[in-house]
């Protein structure tokens, strides 16, 4: 196994430094085709005030490593959550991104997935409490089934009721 940065050894790196130091060596770490590529750019801002959000995108079916892919959207035509933003993107500009989303109210957690650095609902997440860019990865530390939509198979039978203490 590769070591750590030169010292980086503690669980929590103490400086953006070391932050930026463990990612490299993350992304160094990672098999090949796991690798992020740049993706594509969907649409381009024109007049008005417009958000900027970078997706994650995989295909099992394409072969492809996985992509971040950059969409625009006018700010005024889109409702005030980032689930209002995906479902914008899915209806009008790629109807091939997917995510899993349900109630819109914060109840079921299927929009569950990485918004700005924070594993939240994307329901609950408002467009105007990320500053800059947002970036959506689907939730960190499980397999990815497509796009947004995390593997819950393991993830359910442990939280069911009978698996509480
Ligand atoms: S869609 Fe149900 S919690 Fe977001």
């Amino acid at each position: 196994m590769t070591e750590r940065p030169a010292g980086d050894q503690s669980p929590r790196p103490a400086s953006l430094k070391q932050w930026k130091a463990r990612l490299q060596w993350f992304n160094s770490t990672l098999p090949r085709n796991s690798k992020l590529t740049s993706g594509k750019t969907w649409n381009q801002p024109q007049a008005g005030e417009w958000k900027q959000f970078r997706i994650y995108r995989w295909n099992p079916d394409d072969g492809l490593n996985p992509r971040l892919d950059t969409y625009w959207i006018e700010r005024k035509s889109c409702g005030p959550m980032v689930l209002d933003a995906l479902i914008k993107i899915k209806n009008e500009i790629d109807p091939t991104l997917t995510f899993r989303r349900s109630c819109r109210e914060g109840i079921c957690g299927s929009c569950s997935m990485n918004i700005a650095g924070t594993n939240t609902l994307a329901c609950l997440k408002a467009i105007d409490d990320v500053r800059g860019i947002v970036k959506i990865y689907p939730l960190p530390h499980m397999s990815v089934v497509k796009d947004l939509v995390p593997d819950m198979t393991n993830f359910t039978p442990s939280c069911s009721p009978s698996n509480r203490g």
